[in-house]
């Protein structure tokens, strides 16, 4: 592999249409930053860039929705977003933004010398236009029916509910969701980045030249490769977005894919600017010795793998990314994430609901991260996690090491005297974590790097529990010295390798003992800390976890759960009416009036009331499958109206002999059916 001077890592940059939640963080952010933090531990020259992605129409729909700019709303969730990161400890050297001025002048010019250079072609085509809005219509702002489900609230994009890609001609009665209208098609010009010219370039550096990119990735490039890629548009008739730099563009803008990739370059200029000590932002990008690396979600893959790399092509004078790791999906619950579901843990509010506990949730999204396929956030694993192993084998390791050198040196750090054969197999089985860390960390295997740091603390509790220093104090203090020494020792490289992954629970370890330089390369040292070096006195690292904090968290889905339920049943449309009937049929009906005599639960049976009515007739009993809406006796007096001649039914060892009515809305609210006016019992309903 080639050596490179530095490394440049960006993140994918987030929508600034709305917070972050756990499949963010577990799709590329927590990732990348424990790669950074991990290189910059080894004391490699690297940058971390990451920023908001503030142009696509989600934001602008996002805008019009709440009756707002689009410019609060990208203010709005660009400072929750970097404050969100920070508070999840993700290193970046900037969060920019790609409303900047920096990003839209090198966006332009990158635009402008494709454009002279001939590498765009131009194409003019029949798109969706609003003609009393005026304005060409994204797809998103075009909705009808699913050619494939029927669902009648399909996007020019996606149908939502059976999850057909479409394209806006593919609806069935197009709808203008900015004016309700009947779009019309009319012409439009575009800017089209002609990618079938890309496709033999693009084989031979991936499928040749990359094989070592992660399957998932290396997978997704080889299909669209082998589908024979197309001209894809660069520009869009928006008013939101960076304008087209060229004569007779008005009214157009740069695609936000076409800008957003452009941002990591004007993230890391205005870094670069702002700190020359830096160097320049031109080296971090056009010097061969820089290695490029993008942390990214699945959904991105195609973009930071065959487009982007493809304008930098043709640019010309760019590096291209040297690897793409990207992750899978994060589903949450056993279910897919979804915000307009409202189904998602939201950073921030995880942040306010466990303070001081960033790293518990960095740890549990590492341990389950969806490296080769989709995986599994549940509360109950969380809370499992955090009390089976942060705080059960890394935390008691740290606190018996540090509790007993109080107890027995008053903190301070004792000599090592002669190894014992067990010491030396202890320390043989340390011994390879540095390099194993290593391997992992550089092929981007995460999940299993991490894995390999918590073995330490687990050979430092299996090292403590078998040589029982506690029972040795009153017999052999010398022991005691030396096995508390290598404890100690194992203490500090613990708080070594957990760095890049738990950064704020390292700086914590590092203050509790005291531990001045903090190099990867001490990693595997039994001399970190020196003999009678005085520690401070301990503090628990982790904390448990009790069970009413993660039952708050599953009420809280629960009831999202509940509200989309009830948002689905009331959108769902209302059932069609059966066929008709001829009147004769109708009259057979004998519908009555009864009063409420009685009316008990039936026992072993949730749903059934059982009622007994005057029907002016000696009385009758009816069972009702209204449990859930009504208590019994606040049906007791009431008159409501039954079918009278329905064949009586035995339920449940009971004769019922009628039917009571009830209407039923959407939202599943249930009411009996009575009079308006006090009326004799057995009366007719006619
Ligand atoms: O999927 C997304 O959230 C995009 N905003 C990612 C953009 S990554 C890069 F190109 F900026
Ligand atoms: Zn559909």
């Amino acid at each position: 592999m080639k050596e490179y001077k530095r490394t440049l890592v960006t993140a994918a940059l987030p929508y600034a249409n709305g917070p972050l939640h756990i499949g963010h963080l577990a799709g590329a952010y927590i990732p990348s930053d424990i790669y950074v933090r991990y290189l910059r531990l080894k004391k490699k020259e690297v940058l971390f860039i990451g920023g908001s992605d503030e142009h696509g129409v989600p934001i602008t729909i996002r805008a019009k929705k709440e009756g707002v700019t689009p410019k609060d709303v990208i203010d709005r969730f660009h400072y929750q977003m970097k404050e969100t990161f920070k508070g999840m400890g993700i290193s970046y050297d900037i969060y920019g933004r790609t409303s900047s001025e920096t990003h839209e002048k090198l966006a332009s010019d990158f635009f402008r010398k494709l454009y002279d250079n001939g590498k765009f072609i131009q194409k003019t085509s029949e798109q969706y236009y609003d003609p009393e809005a005026k304005m060409f219509l994204a797809d998103r702002y075009i909705t009808g029916e699913c050619p494939h489900c029927h669902n009648e609230k399909a996007y020019g994009d996606q149908c939502e509910k059976c999850g057909t890609s479409l394209s806006p001609t593919d609806l069935i009665n197009p709808v203008s969701t900015v004016t309700g209208c009947k779009p019309v098609m009319k012409e439009t010009t575009h800017w089209y980045l002609p990618l079938e010219q890309y496709q033999e370039w693009l084989e031979k550096w991936i499928l040749e030249g990359h094989k070592e990119w992660r399957p998932n990735v290396y997978g997704q490039c080889k299909s669209w490769l082998d589908m024979g890629l197309q001209p894809r548009a660069v520009s869009r008739d928006l008013d939101w977005g960076i304008p087209v730099p060229v004569e007779g563009a008005e009214g157009k803008v740069l695609y936000v894919w076409f800008d957003a990739p452009i941002g990591y370059i004007s993230n890391t200029k205005e870094l670069c600017d702002a700190h020359p000590e830096k160097g320049s932002w031109e080296t971090w990008w056009k010097d061969q010795d820089t290695r490029l690396v993008h942390f990214i979600g699945k959904d991105n893959i195609v973009f930071h793998c065959i487009v982007f790399p493809s304008m930098l092509k043709a640019e010309g004078s760019y590096i291209l990314p040297d690897n793409v790791p990207s992750n899978e999906f994060l589903n949450l619950e056993d279910d897919k994430i979804s915000t307009s579901r409202n189904w998602a843990v939201w950073v921030h509010e995880y942040l306010e609901d466990f303070p001081g506990k960033a790293d518990v949730m960095r740890y549990v999204l590492t341990a389950n991260a969806p490296e080769t396929k989709d995986n599994n956030f549940t509360w109950k694993d969380f809370q499992a996690r955090n009390n089976n192993e942060l705080v059960a084998v890394y935390g008691n390791f740290v606190n018996r090491a540090l509790v007993l050198t109080q107890k027995y040196f008053n903190g301070s750090v004792p000599e090592r005297g002669e190894l014992t054969d067990y010491d030396n197999e202890t320390l043989k089985e340390f011994a390879d974590v540095k390099q194993n860390l290593e391997n992992l960390l550089e092929n981007f295997k995460f999940r299993e790097a991490q894995k390999e740091a918590m073995n330490l603390a687990r050979i430092g509790n299996k090292y403590l529990a078998d040589t029982e220093p506690w029972k040795l104090a009153k017999t052999d203090m010398k022991r005691v010295e030396t096995i508390l020494n290598i404890a100690l020792q194992l203490v500090a490289n613990l708080a070594i390798a957990f760095e890049p992954f738990l950064p704020f629970s390292s700086e914590k370890l590092r203050g509790m003992i005291g531990l001045e330089t903090f190099d990867w390369n001490q990693l595997g040292s039994i001399d970190l800390l020196a003999a009678g070096h005085v520690m401070a006195k301990p503090e628990l690292l982790f904390e448990k976890i009790e069970d009413d904090a993660i039952e708050a968290q599953i009420q809280k889905l629960l009831k999202s759960k509940e509200e989309n339920e009830k948002k689905a049943a009331a959108e769902k449309p209302a059932n069609p009416i059966k066929a008709n009937i001829e009147f004769p049929e109708f009259e057979k009906l004998d519908i009555r009036v009864g009063t409420v005599l009685e009316c008990q639960k039936v026992p072993k049976a949730d749903k059934l009331l059982q009622f007994k009515i005057d029907d002016g007739l000696g009385g009758r009993t009816i069972l009702s499958g209204i449990a859930a809406y009504y208590k019994p006796e606040e049906l007791v007096g009431k008159q409501v109206c039954f079918i009278a001649n329905l064949a009586p039914r035995k339920i449940r060892g009971i004769e019922s002999q009628g039917m009571i009515l009830s209407a039923l809305d959407a939202d599943g609210k249930l009411a009996v059916t009575t009079v308006e006016k006090q009326v004799k019992p057995g009366s007719e309903v006619c």
